[in-house]
């Protein structure tokens, strides 16, 4: 099993809307036995509110569900992922503050794994639900590939 936690400011917008792209082409590719997928957020702002309207209202275009998620703020257990996955690099500083230098996974921005090496836009701010969208396909698939790979080569 293969555990992927993405994370943003207010798991909201960003890494819910990641948790439900990854988690579709996760079981379109038949891996969901294989990969566990989850989301959190570095700040308690959100704890316990529902996924923001205009990620809600983007994944419906593409008959993709949020119904059910809400927003949590990382915790330790959160450690035993193999890949956290930040949003942007403000994400990516908090997350290494809260692992504190204990033992986790990998921790990288999202399209860090398509080679660009920067952070996808907060819609929070930009209201821009359509290129974080875009954006955050981009690097689902990449990640997916990547983890792909590595199950093959445990076989
Ligand atoms: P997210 O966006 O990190 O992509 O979920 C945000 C959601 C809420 C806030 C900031 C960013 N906030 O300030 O409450």
């Amino acid at each position: 099993m293969v555990k992927v936690l993405f994370v943003c400011l207010g798991n909201i917008c960003r890494s819910p809307m990641a948790e439900a792209v990854f988690r579709k082409m996760v079981v379109d590719a038949g891996l969901e036995k294989q990969i566990f997928i989850d989301s959190a957020a570095t700040s308690s702002w959100e704890h316990g509110n529902p996924v923001h309207h205009g990620t809600r209202e983007r994944l419906a275009k593409e008959n993709i569900s949020v119904k059910g998620m809400h927003s949590r703020t990382l915790e330790d257990k959160d450690l035993n992922n193999d890949y956290i996955v930040g949003m942007d690099e403000s994400n990516i500083k908090n997350i290494i503050r809260f692992i504190n230098g204990r033992k986790t996974g990998e921790v990288k921005m999202l399209l860090e794994y398509t080679g660009e090496k920067r952070g996808i836009a907060d819609p929070w701010y930009t209201g821009d639900f359509d290129t974080t969208y875009n954006d955050v396909v981009k690097g689902c698939s990449a990640l997916l590939k990547l983890i792909e790979k590595e199950l093959e080569n445990n076989n």
